[in-house]
């Protein structure tokens, strides 16, 4: 391996790319047809329509003289960059190819792939943060986030300031005075505003364009938003397009979308994304070759996926908004709060699959509706072919402090529904008949 792996910080363009076709007679091609092909050529792999996996630790240079003209780019003695793949803790062709298809759907400059959606929150932060700063996080997050947060990068003296998803221009204002203050007692800066619309498992949306325009007129330094956008993309929210800088997802969900794998990317423009992909260079967590194939193959069907996953939501959300035994839905199709709405009218084009049901009655009426189900599976994650259904406030929420989860709305009534590609009939027998044993 190389001697100096604290150096291999720039991107790596191809040694030999082949130009991309992004249009066609002046008509710029939709993600959807750009997935079959984009990134890869086939003559570079004998011929073969699909990338082969690329099972390899290292990388022959072509001539001394090569490996000489890489080392030389990679330490900026001779400018443009590294050239090529050099080590497989850096990149591979299967995570490259990912990694450019990925970029499509957010219109990023440049993407990263990671082991899992943790790891890619996790580095995306530690590269962001330094003792003393200060991540300012709308809330709820999903648990493990909020948990990196409050209780691994206080470790190394970061702090944080949170604030309710729904929050105004006027009430951002505020939360980033409070953060500013916090950060120069502490001797350091606001480092990160860190959001995740919708919420995890409450579906409550961020608007994204109140927050850039507090981050503009309140932050004076460089201060990235980054946004897990795991519930709704990378179809029904482009954040990029309302003002977030950095887009992050447990591809894990709708990406992988078949229950089979765990991964997780980040996206944006290069200038965001090169302090990250310097600190992944040091301390690995890419995403590894067979999984970035499977990606490759899922990301081929993500549109169809999705839209039938919608599709069928919208119907089990209709027959379930009726219910007697049902105190209420927290479905982006559905929305009553009028502040909500207006950023759901801005931001998504589209409600999602996933979704909370308030069965009446607490825990014991939800968990005899979760263990009457007989197609939708009790299991945590979303966004799988398959329907899932699990109870946040006992499961992946139960570290949560009961106050904080009150204050959420994360109650005992709340059973978080992934509705998949079954046919959407077959699914509203299955939560009828539930609903009957409750
Ligand atoms: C919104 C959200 N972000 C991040 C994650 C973490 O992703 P992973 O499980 O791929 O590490 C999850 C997992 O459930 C999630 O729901």
């Amino acid at each position: 391996m190389p001697d100096s792996t604290d150096s291999v910080d720039q991107p790596t363009p191809r040694r030999k790319p082949k130009a991309p076709i992004e249009e066609i007679g002046g008509r710029k091609l939709k993600p959807a047809t750009l997935m079959m092909g984009h990134g890869f050529d086939p003559v570079l792999s004998e011929g073969s329509l699909k990338p082969p996996i690329f099972l390899t630790s290292t990388f022959a240079f072509e001539n001394a003289a090569a490996g000489k003209r890489h080392f030389e780019g990679i330490t900026g003695k001779r400018p443009g960059g590294a050239e090529g793949l050099v080590y497989s803790r850096f990149n591979g062709p299967n995570q490259e190819i990912l990694e450019d298809r990925l970029s499509i759907w957010d219109g990023a400059e440049d993407a990263l792939t990671f082991a899992s959606g943790m790891t890619a929150i996790s580095v995306l932060m530690l590269a962001y943060c330094s003792a003393g700063d200060v991540i300012v996080h709308s809330g709820p997050l999903y648990a493990a986030s909020e948990g990196f947060v409050a209780k691994i990068l206080s470790k190394f003296g970061v702090t944080y300031v949170d604030f309710p998803a729904g929050a105004t221009r006027e009430e951002l204002d505020a939360v980033l005075e409070k953060a500013k203050a916090q950060a120069a007692e502490q001797g350091g800066k606001v480092a990160m505003i860190y959001l995740e619309s919708p919420a995890n498992p409450t579906n409550a949306l961020v608007d994204i364009e109140a927050v850039k325009a507090a981050r503009d007129a309140g932050l004076e330094q460089d201060c990235p938003i980054a946004i897990d956008n795991t519930f709704l993309g990378p179809l029904w929210q482009q954040p990029l397009n309302h003002g977030a800088d950095i887009v992050v997802y447990s591809l894990t969900k709708y990406v992988g979308g078949h229950s089979d794998l765990v991964a997780g990317s980040i996206a944006g423009a290069k200038k965001w994304m090169d302090p990250v992909r310097a600190l992944r260079n040091t301390m690995g967590g890419i995403c590894d070759p067979n999984t970035a194939w499977m990606l490759l193959r899922s990301l081929e069907t993500v549109e169809l996926r999705m839209q039938r996953a919608g599709d069928n939501a919208a119907k089990v959300c209709a027959f379930l908004a009726e219910h007697p035994k049902v105190e209420g839905l927290g479905y982006l199709g559905m929305i009553s709060d009028p502040r909500q709405q207006d950023i759901y009218d801005r931001h998504c084009s589209g409600a999602g699959s996933t979704f909370s049901v308030f069965i009446k009655g607490g825990e014991a009426e939800s968990f005899r509706f979760l263990d009457s189900l007989r197609i939708a599976k009790l299991a945590v994650s979303l966004g799988g072919t398959e329907t899932l259904a699990s109870h946040p406030a006992a499961m992946t929420h139960l570290s949560v402090p009961d106050e904080r989860k009150a204050q959420l709305g994360i109650t005992d009534n709340l059973v978080r529904i992934s509705i998949g590609v079954e046919d959407p009939d077959d699914l509203i027998a299955d939560f009828d008949q539930a609903l009957a044993a409750v």
